[in-house]
C-alpha cells in the first residue's frame, strides 16, 4: 500500500489506518480464513491497524448470552494463531467501546431507507422472513459504518461479500461531510478484496458461498478441523469428471474446479494460473491430495493454537483490555469532533 491507495479521498488528509472485524456467532472457516484474516497478517506491518470481534454485530441474530464471552475470546484466539500480533494491531470487542453504538445513532440519521433496502445481505439472510428479524439486522450496515468511520479508517480488508456495505460506508461518510459542511471529515473507505481468496466457495455446491450458517459440516473447512477432519473433507469435495484446464479461462463453466484452485492458491499465496501451470492436465485423483496436504499443513497448526489460546484467557483478556484503551484513544476525540459538528452541547463546547 502506498499513498496512492488513500486517492479516492483526495481531500482526507489523515494518516492511513486499517480496520476490520468478524462476527463472534460461531466457528470460524477457511473463507474467513482467507478471505479476512490472510490480509490482516500481511496488512499489520504497512499502517496502524484496528482488528475488533464484532460481537454487537453478533446479536443481531440470537446469541446465549453464556457463549458470548467465550465465542468472542475464540475469533480473539483465531486472529492471534493466524499469525495477528498484538504487539502491531489492536484488537478488541466492539462492544467494549461504547463510541461504536454512539455514532451508530448519528450516521442512523444520514443514511436513507432507500440506501439500506438495497442491501443484498440483508435480503440473503431474512429471505421470505423479513418481519421477523430484529431491526439490528437490517441497521447492520450502519454499525458497519460507524466501526470503520470511528477511527476514521482509510483501509478495510474484507471477503468479496462486505463490497455493497463498504460502498454504503462510503456513501454514509459523503452524506456526513456534505451535510455538516465538512470536507474530507471522513474519508472514503477503500476495501481490500483481491485475491483468490476473496470469495470461497461451498465444497459441496461451487455456486454457494462457504457460510457458518450452511447445515452440512462438509460444506466447509473449520479453523478447529483437526487434519483427519480436513483431509476428509477435501477428498469428499465435490468436483467434475474432467481433468483440471490448463488455462484460467477454461475453469469458467466448473464452479467447483474453480473453487478448489482458488483455494489452492490462496493457501499457496500465488495466482491461479500458477496453480494451472502445475496441474493443468491432471485429474483430481492428483489435485485433491496436493489440496489436502496444503490445506493441512496451513490450518491444523492454526486450530492447534486456537485451542492453546483458548485455554489461557487470563492472557486473553490482558491482550483485549489493552487493546480497547488503545481504540478507545482514538475514537473519542473523533466521536466528540462529530458531535460537535451535529451539533450537539458539550460541557467544552466554546460558547
Ligand atoms: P463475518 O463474520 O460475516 O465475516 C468475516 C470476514 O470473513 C469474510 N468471509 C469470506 N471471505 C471469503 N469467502 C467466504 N466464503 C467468506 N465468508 C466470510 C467476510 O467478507 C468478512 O471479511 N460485516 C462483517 C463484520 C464487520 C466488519 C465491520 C468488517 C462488522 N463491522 C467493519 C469490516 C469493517 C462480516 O462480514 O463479518
Amino acid at each position: 500500500m502506498n499513498q496512492d491507495d488513500a486517492s479516492a479521498s483526495p481531500t482526507y488528509a489523515g494518516p492511513e489506518r486499517i480496520l476490520s472485524g468478524v462476527q463472534t456467532s460461531g466457528a470460524l472457516h477457511l473463507g474467513n480464513y482467507l478471505g479476512a484474516l490472510v490480509k490482516f497478517v500481511r496488512l499489520q506491518d504497512q499502517a496502524e491497524c484496528l482488528f475488533f470481534l464484532a460481537d454487537l454485530h453478533a446479536i443481531t441474530a440470537w446469541q446465549d448470552p453464556e457463549l458470548m464471552v467465550p465465542q468472542m475470546r475464540q475469533i480473539a484466539a483465531a486472529y492471534i494463531a493466524s499469525g495477528v500480533d498484538p504487539k502491531k494491531a489492536i484488537i478488541f470487542p466492539q462492544s467494549a467501546v461504547h463510541e461504536h453504538a454512539e455514532l451508530a445513532w448519528i450516521f442512523n440519521c444520514v443514511a436513507r431507507v432507500g440506501w439500506l433496502e438495497r442491501m443484498t445481505q440483508f435480503k440473503d439472510k431474512t429471505g421470505k422472513d423479513r418481519e421477523g428479524a430484529s431491526v439490528g439486522l437490517y441497521d447492520y450496515p450502519v454499525l458497519q459504518a460507524a466501526d470503520i468511520l470511528l477511527y476514521k479508517a482509510t483501509h478495510v480488508p474484507v471477503g468479496e461479500d462486505q463490497k455493497q456495505h463498504l460502498e454504503l460506508t462510503r456513501d454514509i461518510a459523503q452524506k456526513f461531510n456534505n451535510d455538516f459542511s465538512a470536507p474530507g471529515f471522513f474519508p472514503l473507505v477503500e476495501p481490500v478484496i483481491e485475491g483468490p481468496g476473496a470469495r470461497v466457495m461451498s465444497l459441496r455446491d461451487g455456486l454457494s458461498k462457504m457460510s457458518k450458517s450452511d447445515p452440512s459440516d462438509q460444506s466447509r473447512i473449520n479453523l478447529l478441523d483437526d487434519a483427519d477432519a480436513i483431509a476428509q473433507k477435501i477428498r469428499r469435495a465435490k468436483t467434475d469428471p474432467e481433468p483440471l484446464p490448463e488455462t484460467v479461462e477454461d475453469l469458467k463453466g466448473r464452479p467447483e474446479a474453480n473453487n478448489l484452485v482458488g483455494i489452492y492458491a490462496a493457501l499457496a499465496g500465488t495466482a491461479k494460473a500458477q496453480v494451472l501451470a502445475e496441474f493443468g492436465g491432471k485429474g483430481f485423483g492428483i489435485f485433491k491430495p496436493a489440496l489436502a496436504e496444503l490445506t493441512v499443513h496451513k490450518i491444523a497448526p492454526i486450530g492447534e493454537e486456537m485451542r492453546r489460546l483458548m485455554n489461557e484467557p487470563a492472557e486473553m483478556d490482558r491482550i483485549l483490555l489493552a487493546g480497547v484503551e488503545k481504540a478507545q484513544s482514538i475514537a473519542a476525540p473523533i466521536l466528540a469532533e462529530t458531535k460537535r459538528l451535529v451539533g450537539f452541547w458539550s460541557p467544552k463546547r466554546n460558547a
